[in-house]
């Protein structure tokens, strides 16, 4: 008896820890394709300049590199870099997935980069799989293009869904 209950209790681990691998999947493919920061991460170049790609940048000039520039780099992500494909982390070589895992740019990289990262990936995690456990989500014009409007934060518009959950409907202000 309670060979079959521990039995029963490790595929059930199994299955749950298969959803989280598959929930971490996307958050991270979501926050790869659409990155919250829309302008460049800055950095300062050292006295003396620095040359990058052969091409000499003096001291005290302010530099960066985008976050959805990086985070779409087909050399890194794939030929389909462009696609929303969470699979990506989990059907590629381990050692591309390494790859990618160290050139994602989300949380941006070297000694100023998000110290919040691993907070964040929690509570995301959390919140993800609470709403999906408690509603069902779907949008009301699947074939509408999002609006995505730049800035220092990137955000998104026109993304109407419907969430229920049992007989309860919610739905936006003037609808
Ligand atoms: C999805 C959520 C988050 C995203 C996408 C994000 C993204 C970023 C980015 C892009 C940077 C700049 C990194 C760089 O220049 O290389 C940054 C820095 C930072 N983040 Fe976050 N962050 C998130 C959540 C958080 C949270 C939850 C905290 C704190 C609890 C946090 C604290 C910080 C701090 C303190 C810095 C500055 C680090 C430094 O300059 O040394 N972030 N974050």
């Amino acid at each position: 008896m309670v060979g079959a209950i521990l039995s029963v209790a490790a595929s059930m681990a199994s299955v749950m820890l298969g959803c989280l691998d598959g929930c971490y999947c996307i958050i991270t493919e979501a926050l790869r394709i659409h990155p919250s920061t829309g302008l460049i991460l800055e950095r300062c170049t050292p006295k003396g300049g620095v040359t990058l790609h052969g091409k000499y940048i003096p001291e005290d000039t302010i530099i960066g590199v985008n976050c959805w520039v990086v985070n779409r780099d087909k050399g890194i992500f794939g030929d389909d870099a462009h696609s929303f494909r969470p699979e990506r982390w989990i059907d590629r070589d381990p050692k591309d997935v390494a790859r990618m895992r160290t050139n994602m740019f989300t949380f941006g990289a070297g000694a100023r980069n998000c110290i919040g990262k691993n907070l964040a990936m929690m509570q995301l995690t959390k919140i993800i799989v609470e709403l999906y456990r408690n509603f069902q989500i779907t949008l009301v014009n699947p074939d509408k293009t999002w609006k995505v409007s730049g800035g220092w934060l990137t955000r998104q518009t026109d993304i109407v869904s419907v969430l229920r959950q049992f007989n309860l409907q919610l739905r936006a202000r003037g609808e």
